[in-house]
């Protein structure tokens, strides 16, 4: 069978970029950034990204270009004897992609919502979603409706699948990323015009070093590294690393596209939705923080509350306008969730065409089957079954605790023994070199890859043992 590859250069950085840019960049981005002193937090972000994000990046790409196999086959391909990390790091996309259905199903939700109440005035969520929050509550308990608005994305998202990486991927992605582009500056655009949103740009913008400071105003290192761990599990997150969704679109990717190029540009794109994100969201909720005396750090709050429960909330004060930046921000953000999903879903078709040596339609109908099964625990883990715990957490947290807190940093720090000791860097260093004369940054990779990549993954590990930091 002959590899699908990616119809040129642009074609790839969009897809990674659309992969890159999802609810991480959309919520996790912006209230990190408020919870860790605003400009402090994105200039320590923007460190990790050029140095740790760009090394993980290249080699991943680089792995998957040079097997031209989904990661399942690629690492026992590169080395023998090491299949088993592939095999480690399809379980996470398999764990992932269920829930991040789930809740993408919420938002289509919203979106549904918003729709309705744009085109008929009609006030489905107005009362609840201004008083406390019961909108939300009262959909993800009920018995049916997370599950069918999860089948609803799952389904979408196979669908695009199915017909392929030129004809599915990439031309869902040339309709959906520009729409997100522009409805992302045009929300933003509209907020920062907004009057008296100056103390929200500036409570994110400006670089606030007090949260650096202790309780009796000494400068904390404990605080810092705090500060850059958030910092690091937020760019891992974002650029999609460590998921093999690098490697199965690098493996469609031509020998003549270059790929430190590619990398820098993804990058660009996806740090700057992110910054961008923060300015459609911080100011307004600073803004509504202060007029109804809830404190600021509350109003940020994690977790799925800020977008579904306090924005709405917001927007229910904007007026009549209130229902339209709604409905702009909940597509955007639909958008946004499906072409994240879609990166995930087929990094796990991938890994099943390359393992059972299937076409595309069996096995994405395969893939679609167990990921439905799958989502089905985390869809009504809120609902008829918020009773069943595992190790104290509901399925979805507990799918999202394994494969971000554990999966994902030992799967990287296996693939830099890999690259960086046992198959030596110049295997990566050779593949960039394929497609252009000159790799800038290989010195940076070499020691990032052998020394700074792995320290940092044995510590995002052990963090969660060690109470205190
Ligand atoms: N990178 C995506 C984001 O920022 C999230 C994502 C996670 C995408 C896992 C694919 C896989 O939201």
């Amino acid at each position: 069978m002959n590899r699908a590859t990616w119809s040129g250069q642009l074609a790839f950085v969009l897809a990674a970029a659309a992969s890159a840019i999802g609810l991480g960049n959309l919520w996790r981005f912006p209230y990190l950034a408020a919870q860790y002193g605003g400009g402090t937090f994105i200039l320590v972000y923007l460190c990790l990204v050029v140095t740790l994000g760009f090394t993980l990046m290249v080699t991943e790409i680089s792995i998957g270009r040079m097997t031209a196999q989904s990661q399942l086959t690629a690492y026992g391909r590169l080395r023998r004897g090491w299949g088993f990390v592939g095999f480690l790091g399809t379980l996470i996309p398999l764990l992932i992609t269920p829930y991040y259905c789930v809740i993408g199903g919420w938002v289509l939700k919203y979106l549904v919502a918003y729709a309705r109440m744009a085109f008929t005035g009609a006030a489905p969520m107005g009362e609840a979603a201004a008083g406390s929050g019961a909108f939300f509550t009262s959909f993800v308990t009920a018995p049916f409706a997370p599950f069918g608005y999860a089948m609803v994305f799952v389904l979408a998202c196979a669908g695009v699948i199915v017909m392929g990486v030129k004809n599915g991927i990439e031309r869902s992605n040339l309709v959906m990323m520009p729409i997100l582009f522009l409805m992302a500056i045009a929300i933003s655009v509209y907020v920062v015009c907004l009057p008296g949103t100056g103390d929200g740009l500036r409570y994110y913008l400006v670089p606030n070093m007090d949260c650096l400071r202790d309780a009796a105003g000494n400068f904390s290192p404990a605080l810092l590294g705090k500060t850059i761990l958030g910092a690091m599990g937020q760019m891992f997150y974002s650029l999609s690393l460590a998921m093999g969704i690098m490697i199965t679109y690098g493996s469609y990717m031509k020998k003549s596209d270059s790929i430190e190029r590619c990398v820098r540009r993804i990058e660009i794109f996806d740090t700057l939705i992110a910054v961008v994100a923060g300015l459609m969201i911080i100011p307004v909720v600073y803004m509504f923080a202060v007029k109804t005396g809830t404190p600021v750090k509350e109003a940020m709050n994690a977790g799925p509350g800020l977008m579904f429960i306090t924005l709405p909330k917001v927007f229910a004060t904007l007026g009549a306008s209130g229902a339209w930046v709604g409905l702009a921000f909940f597509l955007l953000v639909t958008f946004a969730a499906a072409t994240s999903a879609i990166s995930l879903f087929e990094a796990c078709v991938a890994s099943v065409c390359d393992l059972l040596k299937l076409e595309r339609k069996a096995s994405t109908f395969f893939t679609a089957a167990l990921i439905m099964f799958l989502a089905t625990f985390s869809a009504i883990g809120y609902g008829p079954w918020s009773g069943v715990r595992l190790f104290g957490m509901q399925f979805l947290d507990f799918f999202d605790f394994i494969s971000n807190n554990l999966m994902m940093p030992i799967v990287a720090l296996l693939t830099c023994i890999l690259i960086g000791w046992v198959a030596k860097t110049s295997y990566v260093e050779e593949e960039v070199r394929v497609s252009a004369q000159k790799f800038r940054a290989a010195l940076l990779l070499r020691i990032m890859l052998k020394y700074v990549c792995p320290v940092c993954m044995i510590i995002i590990l052990l963090t969660p043992f060690v109470t205190e930091i």
